[in-house]
């Protein structure tokens, strides 16, 4: 059965729209795991747009079930993870510009940096996932560079408003999440992934986890955090 981790970011991304102590994300992480939730992630970025060090943290100290930190390839974030020791680390590339995570780290081009992040999380006993597109040089360079297990970027087939190309982008996903499990990597999911787009996944085996955050704290806003949570969780468990 495939397991729900809620991404809490945008949480913190309503406290600094004011710049006040509220709403703490390590409140909604008490609530998602009180409905359930199979892991807490956040996304420390660069730029501290959103989560800060203080969550991080905070987190690590409350979070009951698991937290995954999502973090740029970087000396800055390789130190707080080590320092941290979160249950997972996916290592997401960044830009300063982006709205959100565009596209997934491509781990052919920056195999140094990406190989040398690996050993120095997994030196301080820290998983890594990667998360990348769903493209199958990719899944073989993460087995390649001893990747734990990776997260497949479900943003093309969320996006994808054509009903070809949106079926087009779905196989892609499910031949990558395919691939990866035989190469005997963990599988995650993630990006964009809402009420419905979830649905389409029923019956396939090979994803461990999906990691959702942006619908889940949407739907929050107004039916409250534990049963956006519920209902996100009913429809993962069914799949
Ligand atoms: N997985 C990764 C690696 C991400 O960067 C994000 C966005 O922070 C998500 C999953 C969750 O995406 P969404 O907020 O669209 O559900």
């Amino acid at each position: 059965m495939a397991g729900l981790a809620v991404n809490v970011d945008h949480i913190a991304t309503l406290r600094q729209a004011r710049g006040t102590n509220y709403p703490d994300p390590m409140a909604a992480a008490v609530l998602a795991e009180l409905a359930g939730a199979d892991g807490i992630v956040v996304h420390l970025r660069q730029d501290r747009r959103h989560i800060q060090d203080r969550d991080v943290y905070l987190l690590k100290k409350t979070v009951a079930s698991k937290l995954i930190l999502e973090m740029a390839a970087t000396d800055e974030m390789i130190k707080i993870a080590s320092d941290v020791k979160p249950n997972l680390v996916t290592l997401v590339p960044e830009k300063r510009e982006e709205l959100t995570t565009e596209g997934g780290l491509d781990i052919i081009t920056h195999k140094t940096i990406v190989e040398k992040a690996i050993c120095a999380l997994h030196d301080q006993g820290i998983e890594v996932s990667l998360f990348i597109d769903p493209d199958p040089h990719q899944i073989n360079q993460a087995r390649e560079i001893n990747a734990d297990m990776i997260e497949i970027h479900t943003g093309a087939f969320c996006d994808a408003v054509d009903p070809e190309k949106k079926d087009h982008a779905f196989s892609t996903v499910i031949e990558a999440a395919k691939k990866a499990y035989q190469l005997n990597l963990g599988v995650n999911a993630g990006h964009g992934l809402c009420y419905n787009t979830i649905k389409r996944f029923k019956g396939l085996r090979e994803i461990d986890e999906f990691s959702i955050g942006h619908s889940i704290i949407s739907r929050a806003a107004l039916v409250g955090m534990e049963k956006a949570v519920a209902d996100m969780l009913k429809l993962v468990k069914e799949l």
